[in-house]
């Protein structure tokens, strides 16, 4: 069997040293493409593979039709948004994805974003503290679960909206639980995105609830860009100075924040959430193992395609 890691955005050395082991003491063959630049060398890679992994990388259905071995295909992180989940089912693919490995990494990313824009960009000027301050969790899955551990480090207020999660869960993690994204975003002048993209979530948060925002509100957003009706956020902007936005990747308006919005927000150039070797190790063994897990045994744990 030949499996195919390849990411535009490169794992760790370490995590392809481990990923190596895996499907080596299995029997397979690895083959890598990191960083690559065009699809051209993505699609000239996968004619010949059984399994691959893949991070943020776009799966189209040109992808799967250069791919005619393909049997498996392993997003190694929680997102599978840039699978095209119909496309798999079409070509006969499983399609899974490694829940739960690289949250930490992205619950660690809020704070380091937070922290470092509340204290002015350690620029010499007062900043602000954590302690005692409402956080919102829009999401309460592996991230918001882990988010919530740290804010209580930090003596945070902390509330969560999420449809899918019993209150008591949210009580055993120290969370009050709101009952709708309204509630939620009128009470938390800290408010954390933890929710997948797909067709339900695609620019729900927008200038409705983004206004209802306390005094001095921190939008984080660690989850996709496409959440975000960017147009109701640049409204507030416009009506709220005291508003602020922090996105683990930048959004399409980047240009106007550039402009006219100095200090007021933050944006990482490539999505570093889940860019540590730790998540990267997590995500890349636990591929690895789903993928020989699924030839030797048929083990479809954690398939996202119908
Ligand atoms: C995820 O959905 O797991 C994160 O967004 C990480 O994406 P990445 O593997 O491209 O860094």
């Amino acid at each position: 069997m030949n499996i195919l890691v390849a990411t535009e955005k490169a794992f760790a050395p370490d995590a392809i040293r481990q990923i190596r082991e895996v499907i080596e003491a299995a029997g397979f063959r690895l083959t890598l493409i990191e960083n690559y630049k065009n699809v051209s060398e993505l699609l000239g890679a996968v004619s010949d593979v059984d399994a691959m992994i893949v991070r943020s990388d776009m799966v189209t259905a040109e992808v799967l039709d250069s791919a005619k071995k393909l049997k498996i295909i392993v997003r190694a992180g929680a997102g599978y948004d840039n699978l095209d989940l119909a496309s798999c089912t079409a070509h006969n693919v499983v399609a899974m994805n490694t829940p739960g490995q690289n949250s930490n990494a992205v619950a660690e990313l809020v704070f380091e974003m937070i922290l470092y824009h509340i204290r002015g960009g350690f620029s010499g000027k007062s900043g602000s503290e954590l302690r005692i301050k409402t956080l919102g969790l829009h999401g309460f899955g592996n991230v918001g679960k882990y988010v919530a551990d740290i804010a209580k480090g930090f003596g945070m207020d902390i509330y969560a909206y999420d449809p899918l999660v019993s209150e008591r869960t949210m009580k055993n993690h120290g969370v009050k639980q709101c009952n709708s994204t309204e509630q939620l975003y009128s009470k938390c002048r800290y408010l954390s995105i933890h929710v997948p993209c797909n067709d339900i979530t695609r620019k729900s948060i927008g200038y409705e609830l983004l206004k209802s925002m306390p005094k001095d509100a921190v939008l984080v957003n660690t989850s996709r860009k496409e959440i975000i009706n960017e147009e109701g956020l640049l409204k507030v902007f416009a009506e709220r100075p005291d508003f602020s936005y922090l996105s683990d990747i930048e959004p399409d308006c980047k240009a106007v924040f550039e402009e006219k919005y100095k200090g007021r927000y933050l944006f990482t150039a490539k999505k570093m959430g889940a860019q540590t070797e730790e998540a990267n190790i997590n995500a890349g063994v636990a591929a690895a193992r789903q993928i020989v897990s699924y030839f030797k045994t048929g083990n479809e744990k954690y398939k996202v395609n119908k």
